[in-house]
């Protein structure tokens, strides 16, 4: 794959190379952590190694006769030191080896017996800060004889040049394993996510141009983690769009035959009409009883063939989504509803908004009527004499109940509830309007299910998004 592909994201906003630069920051701040305590040990190293040689070198005049402690010794004993002065204390006894040039002053005083974790650190970094050389004195014990206590003066520069080099010295090898840390990670990051993921997206590509192509869909490995439950619901999800594919495929090309058939029906129904006109002027009371019943099977056959082809032919309008008062659309679909003459003419019927007046919703106003009127007209056609319509909202959800007195759903329409075409227990019903409601509920992110039905009545409840 090259890297010109307008799906990769630039090196340095892969996701690899962010964690590349991380892993070298983050080891760096470990070695920060390990680095600090070991200056300061490192420091106190010194110091202690430096007791012990002074303490060593005193060994050869200690037991001289102070007077006798000849002046050429003790300034070999200062230099192969490093110090000025070496003062040796045990119970009362004291022996002092100073050259000829003594400090003229003393900068700082140490005392090697302290035991804070936290002081030892912060006299390192005292030391590590220093532009200018200082004269320290260092009073420590010598771990060869206990009790006998060891004065050093010395200078303090020596120390911090071994101190920044021991720094430098740690400080290439923390970049020397962050860098290699990163750089296994990068290979191994590339090889078990960067590069799967890539994979996962060049299948995504290729299966949107050409959906249809059952060569392109994705296959996924058997890795168990992860990527591998991502890869199988890719191809699991590819798989399911292709069936639903082919399905409205299918329906497209039914409604290309509905079309047809639709039209020649037209045809041969206008032919029929014209006969029935004629056959209406008849005097015979047969015919005139009859002729009438005939028209209104060939008004529900146009009626059928007109609603198919909706259906059909229509993909679900983009939603034209705008805050709107629920009760507003509740009682435009009412004032449909009654205006309407059902089949059969005019028994009476009712239509109850109790939508509270603050209920609003976004939503498509027209689209959202259908669905009102839909149910509505379903249950006038059921026989039902009054239709209720309840809201109530809480802080997630807004549920609308559109409640009739009807006689129940028949067992036909429960059980192909929402199948298009299926659905309908109704001479001249189509069985789409609970399909289209729910399509539209669904469109606008929401839930339409079937609440009760029974002989006292049926309930739809819908489950929508308050605005
Ligand atoms: N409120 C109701 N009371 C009783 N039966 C109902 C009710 N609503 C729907 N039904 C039943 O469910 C069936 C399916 O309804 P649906 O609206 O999907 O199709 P339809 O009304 O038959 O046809 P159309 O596409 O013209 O609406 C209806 O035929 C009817 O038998
Ligand atoms: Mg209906």
């Amino acid at each position: 794959m090259s890297d010109s592909n307008p799906h990769l994201p630039k090196a340095h906003q892969s996701l690899s190379a962010r964690l590349l630069v991380l892993t070298v920051a983050f080891v760096m701040l470990a070695e920060l952590f390990i680095y600090t305590p070991s200056v300061a040990r490192f420091r106190k190293s010194y110091l202690e190694e430096r007791i012990v040689r002074a303490h060593l070198a005193t060994l050869a005049i200690e037991n001289m006769p102070e007077q006798a402690t000849d002046d050429k010794l003790g300034k070999t004993l200062l230099m192969t030191t490093d110090t000025y002065a070496i003062a040796l204390r045990q119970n009362d006894r004291r022996i002092l080896i100073a050259g000829g040039e003594m400090p003229p002053r003393v900068d700082a005083v140490y005392d090697l017996r302290m035991n804070s974790f936290w002081g030892w650190i912060e006299d390192a970094f005292m030391t590590l800060t220093q532009q200018e050389n200082r004269i320290l004195r260092i009073v420590g014990e010598t771990p060869k004889r206990p009790g006998v206590q060891v004065e050093i003066y010395m200078d303090e520069a020596p120390m911090r040049d071994e101190m920044l080099a021991f720094s430098h010295r740690i400080f290439q090898l923390s970049l020397a394993i962050s860098l290699f840390t990163a750089g296994l990670l990068y290979i191994s990051l590339m090889l078990m996510f960067v590069r799967p993921m890539r994979r996962i997206t060049a299948g995504m590509e290729r299966f949107r141009r050409a959906p249809e192509d059952e060569t392109r869909i994705f296959k996924p490995s058997d890795r168990p983690d992860e990527i591998g439950i991502a890869q199988r619901e890719l191809a699991v999800m590819q798989h399911e769009l292709r069936l639903a594919l082919r399905q409205k495929d299918r329906l497209a090309m039914l409604g290309a035959a509905v079309t047809k058939v639709n039209h020649d029906l037209r045809n041969s129904l206008a032919t029929a009409m014209l006969i029935g006109d004629r056959l209406a002027a008849s005097d015979d009371p047969d015919v005139q009883r009859l002729v009438p019943r005939m028209f209104r099977a060939m008004d529900r056959a146009v009626n059928l063939c007109g609603q198919t082809l909706d259906y059909a032919s229509a993909t679900m309008p983009t939603l034209n989504a705008k805050r709107n008062r629920l009760t507003e659309i509740v009682h435009m679909a009412g004032e449909t509803l009654t205006q309407e003459h059902p089949d059969g003419g005019g028994k009476p019927f009712q239509w109850r908004n109790e939508v509270p007046d603050e209920i609003c919703l976004m939503a498509d106003a027209a689209q959202m009527l259908r669905v009102f009127e839909n149910l509505g007209r379903n249950a006038r056609e059921a026989g039902a004499s009054s239709v209720r319509v309840t809201a109530t909202e809480d802080a997630d959800a807004l549920i609308v109940e559109v409640i009739d007195d009807g006689p129940g759903m028949p067992e036909q329409a429960t059980e192909h509830l929402f199948q298009p075409f299926a659905g309908s227990a109704r001479e001249g019903g189509t069985g789409l309007g609970l399909v289209i409601a729910r399509e539209v509920i669904h469109a606008h992110g929401g839930e339409i299910a079937l609440a009760a039905t029974g002989a006292e009545g049926t309930t739809f409840r819908l489950r929508l998004t308050p605005a």
